[in-house]
């Protein structure tokens, strides 16, 4: 049997046959290029993805406690003290590295190149996004009188724009054998039938399989190795988008090593119950999150007797994992969320279509689910001050003109 004729019997058999009418017209070297791709997907995991997640209702776990984090500023100068030498020893040693996520989209920010590369007007000069990471751990090898390998996470869509990028700005001065660029996974998009839809380039049309797959990635793209080969530890993975982000942070690492924990993550304090964080919180007698876009209201909106929000402490995308733990969780697969999604597609007669509603089933894996595979993890409450200002929104909150604002307010309060 040829792949054309493989990828015809598979398309029968899992109902997948307006791909076959479409094929119609298309050449015969599209044909062939889609019955490879037919041919290597996985139509058995996404089938029960569709029967399974489009039909039920967002799976919580049975009993979500709330849970409090290690505040920072109720250490002890001393504990404090003793906590940072551990983290200056980890990170000033070598074994410590840094991953960036910059797969996503940055569709909220309505801004159509990769996120990363969006410059916000800071002082005393612009910055691009991912200059301003990258100063950042300048800063951190210039203290620790090291040079901390720095891991940068892609997708299929972005990566040959993000390399480009680093390429034009001379890779903003960082050693170029120390950034190691990896492309994350895809998943197809599904209709509301349950039906794969076909893109513009005549090939199923697939999309990033959230942040959740950084895991398998970088086993797959040698990163584990790298991290093994160069005898590195512990590894910070954060966003692009949080112009305060810090990452070499020796109070989280000294924290994690001291509870001996395999993952650590620093909060703030959730400053409305709609602001559009995961919540940290108890799922099933373990840590685990709550993404935004799932908490019910009335969890949302509970208070305890101060007053104060029950579910307050946000995941702002500041985690820390041990080598050990990523290798466990690069064999895993994290559990899938959907999210329903406006996407176009050629229907039968090979025409496109641009849906003015939502018309399909994306599916992504969330990286704090792997919180879920480990005991027990350390929660270090930071302050939004300090910690905190993402660049999510084209205006209003979150958006680049009061990340400015922070970040302003940050460097003028911490000057070097
Ligand atoms: C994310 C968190 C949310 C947290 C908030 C803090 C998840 C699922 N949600 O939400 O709990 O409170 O940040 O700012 O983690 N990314 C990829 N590949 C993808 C999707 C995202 O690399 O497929 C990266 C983005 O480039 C970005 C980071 O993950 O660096 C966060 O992505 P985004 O999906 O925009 O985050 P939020 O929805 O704001």
């Amino acid at each position: 049997m040829n792949n054309i004729e493989k990828a015809e019997e598979k398309l029968k058999k899992y109902n997948q046959t307006h791909i076959l009418k479409i094929m119609e017209k298309f050449t015969e070297d599209e044909k062939e290029k889609i019955s490879e791709q037919v041919n290597e997907m996985d139509f058995e995991n996404l089938t029960n993805l569709y029967n399974t997640l489009t039909k039920e209702e967002v799976n919580l776990g049975k009993v979500i406690e709330p849970i409090s984090a290690l505040k920072k500023n109720k250490l002890s100068p001393d504990e404090l003290d003793e906590i940072d030498n551990i983290g200056k020893e980890i990170i000033s040693s070598g074994k410590f590295a840094v991953a960036t996520m910059s797969g996503g989209q940055g569709t909220r920010l309505g801004y159509s190149k990769p996120k990363g590369t969006f410059k916000i007007d800071v002082l005393p000069q612009p910055k691009y996004l991912f200059e301003i990471v990258c100063d950042t751990l300048k800063r951190a090898n210039k203290k620790y009188g090291v040079v901390i390998p720095w891991y940068i996470m892609t997708s299929e869509d972005n990566n040959d724009q993000i390399i480009e990028f680093f390429k034009e700005n001379n890779y903003f001065d960082y050693p170029q054998k120390d950034i190691m660029f990896f492309k994350q996974g895809q998943m197809p998009l599904i209709d509301e039938k349950g039906k794969l839809l076909i893109g513009e380039n005549r090939l199923i049309r697939e999309a990033s399989d959230g942040n959740g797959g950084i895991f398998r990635s970088m086993k797959l793209n040698g990163c584990l190795d790298d991290m093994r080969k160069r005898g590195v530890k512990w590894l910070f993975i954060g966003s692009i988008d949080n112009v305060l982000l810090k990452m070499a942070d020796t109070t989280l690492i000294g924290i994690a090593e001291k509870k001996n924990v395999e993952i650590a993550t620093k909060s703030v304090l959730k400053n409305a119950p709609n602001e559009r964080v995961g919540v940290i919180c108890k799922k099933d007698g373990k840590v685990g999150v709550i993404e935004y876009s799932e908490l019910p209201v009335k969890l949302a909106e509970a208070v305890d007797e101060d007053g104060d929000l029950l579910y307050g402490e946000s995941h702002i995308m500041c985690n820390l994992f041990s080598l050990n733990i990523l290798e466990k969780l690069s064999d895993v697969t994290l559990p899938y969320h959907k999210a329903h999604k406006k996407n176009s597609y050629l229907n039968e007669n090979a025409e496109l279509v641009v849906p003015e509603e939502p018309n399909s089933y994306k599916f992504e894996t969330f990286i704090f689910d792997s919180f879920n595979y480990v005991n027990d993890i350390a929660i270090l409450r930071g302050c939004r001050e300090d910690d905190f200002a993402p660049v999510k929104n084209k205006e209003g909150v979150d958006s680049p003109a009061t990340a400015i604002e922070l970040y302003n307010k940050y460097w003028e309060n911490n000057k070097e």
